[in-house]
C-alpha cells in the first residue's frame, strides 16, 4: 500500500506519521452481508442508499452526521442529565459552551440543523426576499423557500469545478452579492446565508479575509449575516493551515473571529459538536432572539431544551469544548486527507483540494458516457455498496432537486458521491478497504450503466426516490 506523504499535516523531513489523540474503549462489530445479498438488499432499496438498512451496510461513509463516536466524558456527561422540563441545568451548561467557544450571546436549543434553520428562515425572511449564499445546502435551501425566500448562489466560480486548486473554494463572490443588491435593492434581501466548509462543494472553506470583508460589505448595506456553523471547526483549521497570519493561533481563536464578523449561527451539533443528536441557533441580536424563543416553543419544545433531552444538552456542551482541540481536529482532517491522498495516487478523480469532512468522488469524470439525468453519483454509490458494502452518498443532480418555479431539475455542475468520514469511529485500515474498492469500482467503469427515477417525492428527493438501472 503507497503511503501518503502529508507535507500539509506539518511534516519536516522523513516519515513521521500523526495519529488519534485517543485509543478505543470499547467496539462495535461489523459483519459484511455476501455479494448476493447486497444486490438483494440494494434492489429492496431501490438504489438509494438512505433505504438500506445500516445492518447491510459494511462501512458507513453515508454521513458524518450524527454518527461520530463519543468520549467517555460525553457519555458521563450523559448521566448528569437534568431533565427537568424547565430551567434544566445542561441547558445552561450548553449556553455557556456556545457563548465561550463560538461567541454569540443568546441560544436556543433545537432538535438537530433543520430545526434551527426552519425557526430562523421563518423569522428573518419575508416573503419574496432573496438569500444569498454560498453554495446551497438541502434542507437549507428548502427551508428558505418554505418561508417565502428566494435562493441566489453567490459562491465564487471556482466552487464549481472540482479540479480546481484554489485553497478558500467557499468564498463568496463580492461581484455576484453586489449585482444582486444592485438588481433587488438591499431591502429584498433577507440576510446573506454563509457556510462554514461548504458542503455540497466537497466541504471547501471560506477565507477569514472573506468573512472580514463579508461584515464590511453587509454594514454598508445593513445587511445581516448568518452562519451555516455546522463545520466551522473544519473551516477554522484550513484558516490555521493556509492563511497567511493564522499558523500560530489556536482553533479555537480563530473560529471565535470568525464568528465575530456574524450575527449569529444556526448548528447541526450532529457533526462539529461529535454528538448523535442536537442543534442549536444562537443571535446577538435581542429582539431576534425574543421572537425565536417564541417560536420554538411552537415547533421543538420549550427555549430550554428544544427538543433535547437534558443529557443531549450535556453532550453537546462538552462535545464543543473537545471539538475545538488542535490535535482533534488535524487528526480528522488528516484521516480524510489520507483516504483523498491514496485515491488521487491511482488516478481516481476527487474533488481538489480533499475537504473537511469526506473525499468526494467527481462522478461526471469517473463516467463520462452517463448523462447527468441518468445519476451517474447515484450510480456510483450503488456500484461501490454492491463491490463492498461501503455506504456513501449522492451528492449531485437527486439531492439537487427541482426549481420551484420551472419545474425542471436543477443541474448542478458538481455531480458528486460523498464519502463522508465520521469522526473517531473508522480506522486508517478502514479507509484502505474504501479506497481498494472504489479502485476496483474505477476499473469497471466503462461497463457501468446508468439508473432511471421510478418514484419521486416531493421535498427533499434524494431521501426517498427510488431508482432502477437503465
Ligand atoms: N447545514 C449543513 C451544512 C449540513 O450539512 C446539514 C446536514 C444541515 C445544515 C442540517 O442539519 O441534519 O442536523 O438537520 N447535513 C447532513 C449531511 C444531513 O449528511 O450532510 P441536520
Amino acid at each position: 500500500m503507497k503511503q501518503p506523504t502529508l507535507k500539509t499535516m506539518g511534516q519536516q523531513s522523513g516519515r513521521r506519521s500523526w495519529a488519534e489523540p485517543w485509543k478505543i474503549k470499547m467496539v462495535e462489530p461489523l459483519r459484511m452481508i455476501s455479494r448476493a445479498e447486497r444486490e438483494t438488499a440494494l434492489i429492496e432499496a431501490g438504489h438509494n442508499m438512505f433505504l438500506l438498512k445500516s445492518e447491510d451496510v459494511y462501512i458507513d461513509l453515508l454521513t458524518d452526521s450524527g454518527t461520530s463516536a463519543m468520549s467517555d466524558r460525553q457519555w458521563a456527561g450523559m448521566m448528569l442529565g437534568d431533565e427537568a422540563y424547565a430551567g434544566s441545568r445542561n441547558f445552561y451548561n450548553l449556553e455557556a459552551a456556545v457563548r465561550a467557544y463560538y461567541g454569540y450571546k443568546y441560544v436556543v436549543p433545537t432538535h438537530q440543523g433543520r430545526g434551527a434553520e426552519h425557526l430562523l428562515s421563518q423569522a428573518a425572511i419575508k416573503r419574496g426576499q432573496h438569500v444569498p449564499g454560498n453554495m446551497y445546502f438541502t434542507t437549507t435551501r428548502l427551508h428558505q423557500e418554505l418561508a417565502g425566500g428566494i435562493f441566489v448562489d453567490v459562491i465564487i466560480d471556482e466552487a464549481h469545478d472540482s479540479q480546481s486548486l484554489y485553497p478558500f473554494k467557499g468564498n463568496v463572490d463580492f461581484d455576484k452579492l453586489e449585482a444582486l443588491v444592485e438588481r433587488e435593492g438591499a431591502e429584498n434581501i433577507a440576510y446573506v446565508s454563509l457556510a462554514g466548509t461548504v458542503n455540497m462543494a466537497g466541504g471547501q472553506p471560506v477565507s477569514m479575509a472573506n468573512a472580514r470583508a463579508l461584515r464590511e460589505w453587509s454594514d454598508r448595506h445593513g445587511i445581516k449575516v448568518y452562519l451555516d456553523a455546522t463545520r466551522m471547526v473544519e473551516n477554522a483549521f484550513f484558516i490555521q493551515e493556509r492563511e497567511e497570519g493564522y499558523a500560530d493561533k489556536p482553533i479555537a481563536a480563530i473560529l471565535k473571529e470568525f464568528c465575530g464578523y456574524t450575527d449569529g449561527a444556526w448548528m447541526s451539533a450532529k457533526k462539529d459538536n461529535l454528538v448523535n443528536i442536537g442543534g442549536w441557533l444562537a443571535v446577538n441580536d435581542e429582539a431576534l432572539f425574543d421572537e425565536l424563543r417564541n417560536q420554538v416553543v411552537v415547533f421543538e419544545g420549550l427555549h430550554t431544551y428544544g427538543g433535547l433531552a437534558g443529557r443531549d444538552m450535556e453532550a453537546i456542551a462538552i462535545g464543543i469544548a473537545e471539538s475545538v482541540q488542535d490535535d482533534h481536529v488535524r487528526s480528522r482532517i488528516g484521516q480524510v486527507r489520507y483516504l483523498g491522498e491514496l485515491l488521487t495516487g491511482w488516478g481516481i478523480p476527487i474533488v481538489l483540494p480533499v475537504g473537511g469532512h469526506g473525499v468526494f468522488l467527481d462522478a461526471r469524470r469517473f463516467y463520462p458516457h452517463l448523462r447527468q439525468d441518468q445519476f451517474p453519483a447515484q450510480t456510483l454509490a450503488a456500484e461501490l455498496y454492491l463491490d463492498s458494502g461501503v455506504r456513501s452518498m449522492e451528492r449531485g443532480i437527486a439531492s439537487a432537486g427541482r426549481d420551484p418555479k420551472t419545474g425542471d431539475h436543477y443541474y448542478p455542475q458538481l455531480e458528486l458521491t460523498r464519502l463522508t468520514i465520521p469522526r473517531r469511529v473508522y480506522t486508517q485500515a478502514h479507509m484502505d478497504v474504501v479506497a481498494e474498492s472504489v479502485l476496483t469500482v474505477y476499473q469497471a467503469r466503462e461497463r457501468t450503466r446508468g439508473l432511471k427515477m421510478v418514484y419521486e417525492p416531493k421535498y427533499l428527493r434524494f431521501f426517498q426516490a427510488r431508482f432502477e438501472r437503465l
